[in-house]
């Protein structure tokens, strides 16, 4: 049988915490979590006031940079950031190379990961002129991949970007403009997507940022590190749930279910039914990101009229919020319960619900990556394991 190895060698003290739930990999100053009061904070700025009186573009430069800008260093951010949305004509050709129904997260990744081989000075992750160049091309770029693999999979035209528009009229437009007729910015739409990525920005040490970190703590340049965090975001444990929120709805909807059977299936755990969009790893109460988007969710879809989807969402999340069940195990809606009637009302397939959290998390994942090559405690992540195998045994002679 299998030997415990802990008990035959060990050499010094191992913690044994799967899944990281009470190991603090680093020291971080970007992001604070109080999950159990349903706070949120980007450098000590609550999450609230962000989202009333920021941008995305400025956001992104307080995670990066530490500080909220200046009037002159938020426009010097803003015209870099519009002087680099051109990807290399080369780099276009590679979304003729995958499938027409290609999921958009392994394009994105792909491409992201590829900015490297056109930009090979950024192979240095200690030369601080690269990074910042690495830094401002990604915050540009990726937009443009996000939409071009959007494009690519309805078979439609890429355009080029218009660099009199700003980062999120820029990928709106790429998404959805054709090059036949102007495009024409809808500022409800641009202001809910602005807002969108303002509450994704950072989340501290969740899956896709620490990859990033782990990746990068072997040095790996920043688009390297970058990409292994999207294909984290990958999984429809972490950036997958709000597109599962709009399959529960739609399901809810098809089979023609009340609120109430399909919360009684939920409370007896049949077919291990959850209530997608409820319940959180770290909050343990309204996530604060949830109760900002509620209201965005509500705006949004009150222009297209009544939408049952929404009603089905309203109603479930009162039935939960007064529910014991609920109560007791406190479990309140996170902010992928609303995130994806909105993206489908501003027209994203649902494929496209994670592209957009990872655009969001973008400037996280870069400011984590600074701060950690930066950290004079660095070390490569190399966690430890508890052996569990066979003990030695001799290779069977014939
Ligand atoms: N619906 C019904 N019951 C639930 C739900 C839910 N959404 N979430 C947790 N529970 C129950 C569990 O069955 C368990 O009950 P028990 O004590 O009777 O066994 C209890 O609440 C604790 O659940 P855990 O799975 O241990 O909680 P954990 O903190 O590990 O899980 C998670 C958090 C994965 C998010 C979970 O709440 C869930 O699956 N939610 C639905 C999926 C979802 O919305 N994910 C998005 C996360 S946010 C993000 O990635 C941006």
């Amino acid at each position: 049988g299998f030997a415990i190895a802990p008990l035959l060698k060990t050499t010094g003290n191992v913690t044994y915490d799967p899944g990281f739930m009470n190991t603090a990999a680093t020291k971080s100053a970007i992001t604070y979590i109080d999950g159990d009061a349903g706070i949120l904070r980007y450098r000590g700025y609550p999450i609230e006031q962000l989202a009333a009186n920021s941008t995305f573009l400025e956001t992104s430069y307080l995670l990066i940079y530490g500080e909220l800008p200046s009037a002159t260093e938020l426009e010097d951010f803003d015209q870099k950031i519009r002087r680099h949305t051109l990807l290399h004509e080369e780099l276009k050709g590679f979304f003729d190379g995958f499938p027409r129904d290609a999921h958009p997260m392994p394009v994105l990744s792909s491409a992201v990961s590829a900015l490297s081989t056109w930009y090979q000075d950024s192979l240095d992750p200690f030369d601080p002129e690269q990074v910042e160049l690495s830094t401002i091309r990604l915050l540009a770029k990726m937009p443009v991949i996000a939409a071009y693999a959007h494009k690519k999979s309805l078979g439609q035209a890429l355009l080029y970007p218009d660099n009199s528009m700003n980062l999120v009229e820029n990928f709106l437009r790429l998404a959805f403009g054709m090059p036949t007729e102007p495009y024409e910015l809808d500022p409800d739409m641009v202001k809910a997507l602005d807002l969108l990525l303002i509450l994704h920005a950072d989340h501290e040490q969740n899956a896709s940022t620490s990859t990033v970190r782990l990746v990068g703590s072997t040095d790996a340049n920043l688009f390297a590190s970058v990409s292994a965090g999207i294909n984290a975001l990958f999984g429809p444990a972490h950036g997958g749930a709000n597109e599962a929120v709009l399959k529960m709805l739609r399901s809810i909807q098809a089979d023609g279910v009340s609120p109430d059977a399909f919360m009684e299936k939920v409370k007896n755990k049949e077919d291990g039914v959850r209530l997608m969009g409820f319940g959180h790893r770290v909050y343990k109460n309204y996530d604060p990101r949830a109760k900002i988007i509620k209201q965005t969710a509500h705006d949004i879809l009150a222009k297209q009229g009544a939408n049952e989807l929404l009603d089905i969402a309203m109603s479930l999340e009162e039935k939960a919020l007064s529910d014991e069940y609920f109560i007791q195990r406190k479990l309140y809606p996170n902010v992928d319960f609303y995130t994806g009637l909105i993206y489908k009302a501003m027209g994203f397939p649902e494929k496209m619900f994670t592209v957009l959290f990872a655009i969001g998390r973008l400037p996280g994942w870069i400011a984590q990556w600074r701060e950690m090559m930066l950290d004079p405690e660095r070390k490569i992540g190399r966690p430890r394991q508890l052996y569990t195998g066979h003990a030695s045994r001799d290779y069977p002679q014939a």
